[in-house]
């Protein structure tokens, strides 16, 4: 549905050139739900506004349902941009029109008969759960209910993929939660390919397919959803993982102990035989459980414990961490 190809942006300032997208090769398909994460200034935002031309390439090609569309401009610019629905962290409403209007602006824009504005307004509305809000002013409703009313607009147009910067950031848990809703819902009845940036790692657990990794312009990973949550491979997932579930965790905690470490575990319950069998065979070495927890990504679990190690003889250390990564998937994990 999308594939970018030897994709790269960079500005250029008064002397200096900044690649903000470097080289980046990567596929999704279509009727995906592909995020993509990363620190701050990783690109993020300007890779995926590649995709409507929002932002031009530099070099390489963006394909859309197989046509390269880097050069487009005029009426197939237009196209391309009807065909494609975008939503941000500030909602972009029009707050002295009501939440019909906002919706129905979009189809105007693309020069709907009317007959169909009063159908079809309605329906997304339906879609979205608003069902009740048509009357009512962009002021007077909840964050999510916002968001809900700017995916309801993104929709407007039949768009074959909906991209969303940051599309939750500026919401609480609960709102948070109930925009995920709606979107997993929109995406069990209309088949959409959806592009999602975001820094929430609780977002990305429970919506993804599939996750890329950003750093510093380039892609460092691309996984289905458990496989990086379960066992991350470069050290930006690592670190983006790690922070996530220090937040469990007072600082005062992390910062008294000094060798700490995160196991994760693919199964239920079997963290049980791997801590038994620890102080069983390491005689010198005493494993603390700080903190540990289930959770389910793509409706599977996975288990984490993060652990100190407190040890009478270095070398025995050595073996105990060899002995988890036999058995577990473990990382170190720095206080900061
Ligand atoms: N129009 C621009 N001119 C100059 N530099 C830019 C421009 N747009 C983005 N950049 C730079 O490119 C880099 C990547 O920016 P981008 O907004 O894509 O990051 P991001 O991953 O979306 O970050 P965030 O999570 O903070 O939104 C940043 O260093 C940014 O300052
Ligand atoms: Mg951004």
């Amino acid at each position: 549905m999308i594939r970018f190809e030897n994709l790269s942006v960079k500005f250029s300032h008064t002397d200096a050139e900044y690649t903000a997208v470097d080289r980046v090769n990567l596929t999704i398909n279509k009727g995906e739900f592909f995020g993509i994460v990363g620190a701050s200034g990783a690109g993020k935002s300007t890779l995926v506004r590649t995709v409507n031309l929002l932002q031009k390439p530099t070099s390489g090609n963006v394909y859309i349902n197989g046509e390269n569309i880097v050069n487009y401009s005029g009426q197939k610019l237009r196209n391309l941009r009807l065909n494609i629905g975008m939503i941000f962290q500030h909602f972009n409403l029009i707050s002295n029109a009501t939440v019909y209007d906002n919706i129905a602006f979009a189809l105007k824009a693309s020069s709907t008969p009317v007959k169909e504005i009063q159908k079809r307004v309605p329906e997304l509305l339906e879609l979205v759960g608003l069902a009740d809000k048509a009357e009512l002013f962009p002021p007077s409703l909840s964050g999510g209910q916002k968001q809900r009313v700017a995916i309801a607009r993104a929709l407007a147009n039949n768009p074959q993929i909906l991209l969303c910067d940051e599309a939750t950031s500026a919401l609480d848990p609960d709102n948070t939660k109930e925009v995920i809703q709606t979107l997993r819902n929109i995406k069990n009845h209309y088949p959409i390919t959806i592009l999602f940036i975001t820094h929430q790692m609780e977002v990305a657990k429970s919506l993804f397919d599939r996750i890329a990794v950003m750093e510093k312009g380039r892609l460092v990973e691309v996984a289905p959803s458990y496989t990086l949550f379960a066992t991350p491979q470069s050290e930006a997932a690592k670190a983006l993982i790690s922070s996530d579930y220090k937040k469990a965790v007072p600082k005062k905690v992390l910062e008294q102990e000094k060798d700490l470490y995160m196991i994760t575990y693919k199964e239920e319950g079997a963290f049980d035989p791997v801590i038994s069998d620890v102080s069983r065979k390491f005689l010198n070495t005493d494993l603390s459980i700080i903190e540990g927890n289930i959770e389910y990504v793509q409706d599977k679990p996975i288990g984490r414990l993060l652990i100190s190690l407190r040890t009478r003889d270095e070398k025995e250390k050595e073996s105990v961490i060899s002995y988890l990564h036999r058995k577990t998937f473990i990382s170190r994990l720095d206080a900061e």
